[in-house]
This record gives C-alpha cells, structure tokens and sequence, in this order.
C-alpha cells in the first residue's frame, strides 16, 4: 500500500473510519502510553493510576497525575495528523472519527462528533453518583514527577471527583463503543492511526471492519505484525495524514 493507492480509495469510499491511538497525538507533545523511553506506562505504574482501586486507594496521587496531563492536553496543538483528518472529513460524503484518545486535539482541529472510547480528561465526574462535575479545575503549573491534589467534592453528594476516563477493568461508555463498532462494520476504509491496537476491547474494531469487507490500513512508524488482508503505510502519523490529504484532495492545511 502507498499514500497514492490510498488517496484513489479515499476518493471512491461512501463512508471512512479514522481510528486513533495516542501515536496521533505524540507529535503535539502528549507522550504515548508504551513507547520505549518516552511512554508513560514506562515512567508511572499504571495499576498505581489508571484503576478505581488506584483512585480509592491515593485519590490525590491519582487525581494529581491526571491534573498533570490535563494541563499537558491543553497546552498542546493539534498537529498536522488531526488537522488533515478534519480537512478529508470535508471532502467525504461521510468520515467518524473513532479515538482512544482522552485530549481533545480533534475536536480543537475540527474534527465533528467525534467518539472517545475512552472518555475525556475534560469530563471529570462524581466518582460515587456519577453527576458531571463543572466547577473550573485548578490551572495552577503542575511538577512534572505528578504532586499529589485533592480531589475536587462533588456538589450533589460531596463524593470525590474523579476524572472522566475509562480506567483498566471498566466497560467502555456504551453509546460510545456501539457507535464505534457500528461505523467500523459500515465503512468500506478504516484507517488505524497511532495505536499498538492491544488495548481490547478497542483493539477489536479493525477486525470487526475488516470482516465486514473494509480496507483497512494501519499507519505508524513502528512497522508490526498485521494479517494477509490489512495493509500498512509506516511513517508519522502528521507526514502521512498530510501526504493522504494532498494526493486525494490536493491541499494541505498549515500544521500549527
Ligand atoms: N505517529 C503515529 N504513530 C506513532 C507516532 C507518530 N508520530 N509516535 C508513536 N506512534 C505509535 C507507536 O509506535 C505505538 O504503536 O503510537 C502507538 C502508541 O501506542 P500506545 O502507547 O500503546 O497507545 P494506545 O494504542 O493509544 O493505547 C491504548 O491504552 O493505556 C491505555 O487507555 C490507554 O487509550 C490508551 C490505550
């Protein structure tokens, strides 16, 4: 598969699917989670982080380290990767963007209803009744090595306020996950952008589409293992996004 064969399928497809991983956001500044030397699965325990046990066990330990990586997200830009899906959505009679990813960088870069399987740094919530919580978050400047900060109370029932990710060993949000799964059983192109795709149930949705009869292409610059059937275009996410777009439409948008 090159960006040009692609391209030609871009331009035929009804409905694209563009899935991504962390490695779409690893160009604006926000670290990916297993990649060696700068992952952060690498640099914190995720079962000190990223469980309810974590959180009921060192709420401020916890809450501290997703306060870290809020400020993180906001600070970061979207790059040249989101900012080329946004501009294909508007050349596509139908594009859905499917993400893993807790920042916004899509939705800065223009992305529309876009789907995040795994919640959202932006959406913290009442760890006991659920209720969204609104009040503004610190913005105070967070040490990087993750301070610990007591969480915010929730208004309604003074339970603590927990941040609106899908920790290990929690259900996907399931409005999220079906339509996830139904855009992939629909599209006749998914591409998988920027995820080591072992994170299941996600993970599942580039076989779910390619049982369904979709090309899909994996695109990384870290070459895997993939089936007979996928195809792989190996590169940065923003390098490749960027060529696709300028070989299918003839433009490119200005990275910022
Ligand atoms: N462009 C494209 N891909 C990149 C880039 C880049 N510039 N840089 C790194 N990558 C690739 C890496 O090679 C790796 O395959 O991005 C992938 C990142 O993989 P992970 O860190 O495992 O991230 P992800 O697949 O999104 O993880 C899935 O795991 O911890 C959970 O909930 C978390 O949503 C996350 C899930």
């Amino acid at each position: 598969m090159t960006t040009s064969i692609l391209a030609q399928q871009l331009r035929k497809a009804q409905h694209v699917v563009i899935f991504t991983g962390a490695g779409a956001s690893a160009e604006s500044g926000i670290p990916t989670f297993r990649d060696l030397l700068t992952g952060l699965w690498e640099r914190f325990d995720p079962a000190q982080l990223a469980t309810i046990e974590a959180f009921r066990a060192d709420a401020s330990l916890c809450w501290g380290w997703y306060e870290w990586r809020r400020q993180k997200a906001g600070q970061a830009q979207p790059n040249g990767a989101h900012l080329a899906i946004a501009e294909i959505a508007k050349h596509m009679p139908r594009l859905t963007v499917v993400t893993q990813n807790v920042d916004d960088l899509h939705e800065r870069a223009g992305s529309r209803d876009v789907i995040h399987l795994h919640g959202s740094l932006h959406s913290p919530c009442c760890i006991d009744c659920g209720q969204p919580y609104t009040l503004p978050l610190t913005s105070d400047a967070l040490p990087e090595d993750g301070s610990r900060i007591e969480p915010p109370r929730c208004n309604t029932c003074s339970g603590y306020v927990r941040p609106g990710v899908v920790w290990f060993g929690e259900m996907l949000p399931e409005n999220a996950w079906r339509a996830g799964l139904a855009a992939a059983e629909e599209c006749d192109v998914f591409l998988s952008i920027g995820t080591s795709g072992i994170v299941y149930p996600a993970a599942e949705l580039p076989l779910r589409a390619l049982g369904h009869g979709a090309t899909v292409v994996h695109i990384n610059p870290v070459r895997f293992e993939i089936s007979g059937q996928e195809h792989f275009l190996q590169g940065p996410a923003s390098v490749m996004m960027q060529s696709l777009l300028r070989e299918a439409f003839g433009e490119h948008p200005d990275p910022q």
